[in-house]
């Protein structure tokens, strides 16, 4: 492990920092909320966290619509109570990876402003005008273009219309974002996820999407299109690689993509010679049916187009998607964290994942996300995902002395973190097992993952690294399943007093019961 990159072997916990804790009882989380609750991280065990974007922002797409690269949104507070979190957070072995937003950019930065100003303004080139639209359409619905009186043209926005996408073949573009990058990496942050790296490059010729032949009534209107040429450009690749150099000049920080795409295709992000990002999310276990079959799948086919060298990760949730808790339910969710954990690479945490939190349904008045106010109940609202961090017992549950941005809501009423803490059986004791283990055992981060199987809807592998074996097992069938294994001890298990149990031959697992069995040599 010492060998290893330190992200390499790092556990990520994503802080959405709306909703992780107020300082300022004005309902939104802050960083001051954050610093407040470091000590938190190191009790869970964590090794970094990805903080969601912080910069000014008029907050169109919840920080998503960057105003300035280089400061910090009042709601969040300043560039000294950033510096002050960096600080604390690195005396405690904490690393802090930032979310770099380089697709676009929002309606009000100053860059966007002179450019709409008029035509021959000498950042006109740093966004996308045309004359004419094509049929692109916009992620959160409706065409992708604007049309701006002004100067009489259409401007790109592959999302809001207030986040218009930037030209990333402007050399200049391309030199101002980097040095906002340098100006965060001089700072110490640790490196960056970056939004959408999938988009950065349109085609030049920008031509017409395909139709997809798959699209049905009711889906989103970008589904009515193949995003073949506004999304996975063969140039991006090259422009991935140039923004790993810029974070290379300073050292060993990582560069995490944010890419959903088929396997084969996130690979590439990788870069030829691995000199792209350092781990292309790998959002297999976001999207995959939970069953024992379609994860095996799912894993086999990720491990398989895994370039020779390039180091796994995996992700159970995230700020976009609806919770694992609520996509699979609370028993099957312990289980999926127990498989993530037993898992090759490096790993993110959603935060709240680590007590069960589900999804909060979101009252129709209280809707905040764009994504549901353009296109309501089709599915696309990521309210529900985003709802305030529980700590405690009191109204409002420790997050604010204020109104919450979001309602705490009733579908998870004992789930906090002073009761967790107490609770031996809890969601949060298990989490911090499953990081105390991942810790001591180097083979469940690096090791070969070999022997992959479904059977009778038991999901399982072997983690070896010639010096160790571990079994990882995984009942997903829905009833009681007796499966043979070699004997060993149990190292954790989803029912936590089974730890040390004995196995001999074969092993008994619950319904949504899984485990982690170290097998005698
Ligand atoms: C992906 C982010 O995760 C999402 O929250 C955001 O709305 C879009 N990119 C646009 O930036």
């Amino acid at each position: 492990m010492q060998n290893l990159s330190w992200w390499k072997h790092a556990v990520v916990y994503q802080v959405y920092p709306r909703s992780f804790q107020d300082s300022n009882s004005d309902g939104i989380g802050d960083l001051n909320g954050i610093r407040e609750r470091l000590d938190y991280f190191v009790e869970l065990g964590i090794d970094a966290l990805w903080i969601s974007p912080i910069y000014p922002s008029p907050m169109a797409d919840f920080g998503y619509d960057v105003a300035d690269y280089c400061g910090i949104d009042p709601i969040f507070g300043t560039m000294t109570d950033f510096d002050r979190l960096l600080d604390e957070a690195h005396r405690r072995g904490l690393r802090v990876l930032l979310d770099f937003v380089p697709n676009h950019t929002s309606d009000q930065h100053p860059w966007f402003l002179e450019s709409r100003s008029s035509r021959d303004n000498p950042k006109r080139d740093w966004y996308l005008w045309r004359d004419q639209p094509n049929n692109w359409q916009s992620h959160f619905g409706g065409s992708a273009w604007e049309f701006d009186n002004r100067t009489g043209q259409y401007y790109l926005h592959e999302f809001l219309k207030e986040q218009p996408d930037l030209n990333w073949r402007n050399p200049e573009v391309k030199a101002a974002m980097f040095d906002a990058l340098r100006f965060w990496l001089r700072k110490g942050v640790d490196g960056f996820r970056v939004d959408v790296m999938w988009l950065m490059i349109k085609d030049d010729q920008f031509r017409d999407n395909p139709p997809n032949p798959a699209y049905e009534l009711g889906m989103s209107s970008r589904a009515r299109f193949l995003p073949v040429y506004d999304a996975d450009r063969p140039e991006v690749h090259a422009l991935v690689a140039e923004m790993r150099g810029v974070l290379e000049e300073f050292g060993d920080r990582v560069l995490i993509g944010e890419i959903y795409l088929p396997v084969h295709q996130l690979m590439q992000y990788y870069g030829p010679e691995l000199r792209g990002a350092n781990l292309p999310f790998n959002f297999q276990l976001l999207q995959c049916p939970w069953t024992a079959d379609d994860l095996a799948g799912a894993i086999r086919d990720y491990m398989a187009h895994l370039p020779t060298g390039a180091w796994p990760n995996w992700v159970l949730g995230n700020h976009d998607k609806p919770r694992i808790a609520s996509r699979i339910g609370p028993d099957r969710a312990r289980a999926a964290a127990l498989l993530l954990f037993s898992l090759p690479g490096t790993l993110t945490v959603y935060y709240g994942e680590e007590l069960g939190l589900q999804d909060v349904p979101i009252p129709h008045d209280l809707v905040q996300d764009p994504a549901e106010k353009r296109q309501p109940g089709i599915g696309m609202g990521r309210d529900p995902e985003r709802t305030p961090m529980p700590w405690d017992n009191s109204p409002a549950c420790g997050f604010t002395r204020g109104t919450p941005w979001l309602p705490l809501g009733e579908v998870n009423p004992s789930l906090n973190v002073e009761q967790s803490r107490h609770d031996p059986h809890s969601m949060l004791a298990l989490y911090r097992r499953l990081l105390q283990l991942r810790r001591a055992e180097p083979v469940l981060v690096a090791g070969a993952l070999t022997q992959l199987s479904s059977q009778d809807g038991v999901l399982r592998f072997l983690r070896s690294d010639g010096k160790k074996r571990l079994a990882a097992v995984v009942n997903l069938a829905g009833e009681e399943r007796s499966i043979p294994v070699e004997d060993g001890a149990i190292a954790l298990a989803t029912d936590l007093p089974r730890a040390g149990e004995q196995v001999h031959q074969s092993v008994v697992l619950k319904p949504a019961e899984a485990m982690v069995i170290a097998i005698h040599d």
